[in-house]
Parts: structure tokens; C-alpha cells; sequence
């Protein structure tokens, strides 16, 4: 079993639809051991908490740059043992000590459909603001493994999610959540947690074993 270590920053929506997946027995080869906050007000504390999982908080402002941030991030990994660090909703860019120490073992989660309205400013509500400003009419989430470019790491998972007339940044939100975010995250760890995973020239392939 791998040690599935989930970073947060705010709400825990997608930490809350993989502690779901895990007690319905679908989080398959892995199990959540540390959720790591970066943010001590966070929400997705309580939903730790109240599925019983450990918790770490450290917050970014008590850290000068994002460098002295990651080498504190990166020892709290070493002492819980971690094998898959999962950034659901966290908010804060880890430098390349920290990426290059798990490279291919870091996976997030994006709410679009990568390589549209990614990289650096697009996250959270932005990106669904962005995104109903072009009016594109099919927007969706990424999983992808984190590379030190800025969500530019090989693709592991993507699911497309139709815009409607009258979508708010909100309501838009809410829908990639459901129908693709909450869903193609637990697969994708599912899928690291079974090695059935494989990166070759920056783009990562599933091994479909049925
Ligand atoms: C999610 O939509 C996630 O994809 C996004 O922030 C939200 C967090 O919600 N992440 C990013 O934008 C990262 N670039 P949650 O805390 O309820 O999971």
C-alpha cells in the first residue's frame, strides 16, 4: 500500500472526494495517511479530522520565500514516509528541491483542460472567470503530475464539462467539480497506486491491464 500524502490550501473538496473514493474501497493500492495544510483555517482540516486522518499544518506566511516554505514542506513528506504527494486545492507554487525530490510523485489537480487557462494567475475561480470571458463552450479539469513548470507536467487524466447560458464563474465551478474533478482524481491516484503509471518524453501513458 502507498502512503498518500494530500496537500490543501483551502475548502477540501477534492480531499473529501478522496476520502469518499477510499471508504467505498476505490481508492485501490494506497490509503491517505497525512493531509498537510498550508493554510491553518482551512476546512479541509475539519474534513481530515473528522474522517480521522492526521493533519500537519504549515502555514506559508510563517516562512520568508517559497524555498525556506518548501525545504519545511519537503522534511514534513520525509517524516510521515510519503510515496504519492496529491495537491488538491493547494494554492502554494513548491520549488524545485521540493519537485525534484518526488519527481513523477506529485500529482494535482487543475480545473481546466490544460493547456487552456493554466500557468501562472490561473487558479481556483480565476480560471472558471477566464474561461466564461473567452466563451468557450467546453471547459474541464487535469490531472497531471508537477513538473517545475507550472501545470505543465505530463497529463495523466482529463474530462471535458459543457459551459451552459447563464454560468457564473461559481456555478461553473460547481459543475467541473462534480462531473470531472471529484472524479478523475481518485482514478488518476488509483492509477499511480497501482504502478500503472509510465513517463516517456514528458507525457505520461496508462497501462490498461483489462
Ligand atoms: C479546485 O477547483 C482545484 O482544481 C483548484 O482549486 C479548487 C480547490 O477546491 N486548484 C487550482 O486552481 C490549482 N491551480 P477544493 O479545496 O474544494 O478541493
Amino acid at each position: 500500500m502507498k502512503n498518500i500524502v494530500v496537500l490543501v490550501s483551502g475548502g477540501g473538496t477534492n480531499l473529501q472526494a478522496l476520502m469518499d473514493a477510499q471508504s467505498r474501497g476505490e481508492l485501490r493500492g494506497g490509503r491517505i495517511t497525512c493531509v498537510l495544510s498550508s493554510n491553518p483555517d482551512a476546512y479541509a482540516l475539519t474534513r481530515a479530522a473528522n474522517a480521522g486522518i492526521p493533519t500537519i499544518v504549515l502555514p506559508r506566511k510563517a516562512y520568508p520565500d517559497n524555498a525556506a516554505y518548501s525545504k519545511a514542506v519537503l522534511e514534513a513528506l520525509a517524516s510521515v514516509q510519503a510515496d504519492l504527494i496529491v495537491l488538491a486545492g493547494f494554492m502554494i507554487i513548491l520549488d524545485k528541491s521540493l519537485i525534484q525530490a518526488y519527481k513523477n510523485r506529485i500529482i494535482n489537480v487543475h480545473p481546466a483542460l490544460i493547456p487552456s487557462f493554466c500557468g501562472d494567475g490561473f487558479y481556483g475561480l480565476h480560471v472558471h472567470e477566464k474561461a466564461l470571458e473567452k466563451g468557450v463552450k467546453l471547459t474541464g479539469a487535469t490531472v497531471h503530475f508537477v513538473t517545475e513548470v507550472c501545470d505543465g507536467g505530463p497529463i495523466i487524466l482529463q474530462k471535458a464539462v459543457a459551459v451552459e447560458n447563464g454560468d457564473t464563474p461559481e456555478i461553473l465551478q460547481r459543475r467541473v467539480m462534480e462531473q470531472a474533478e471529484w472524479k478523475i482524481l481518485p482514478e488518476a491516484v488509483s492509477l499511480f497506486c497501482e504502478d500503472r503509471l509510465t513517463v516517456i518524453d514528458g507525457r505520461a501513458y496508462i497501462d490498461y491491464k483489462e
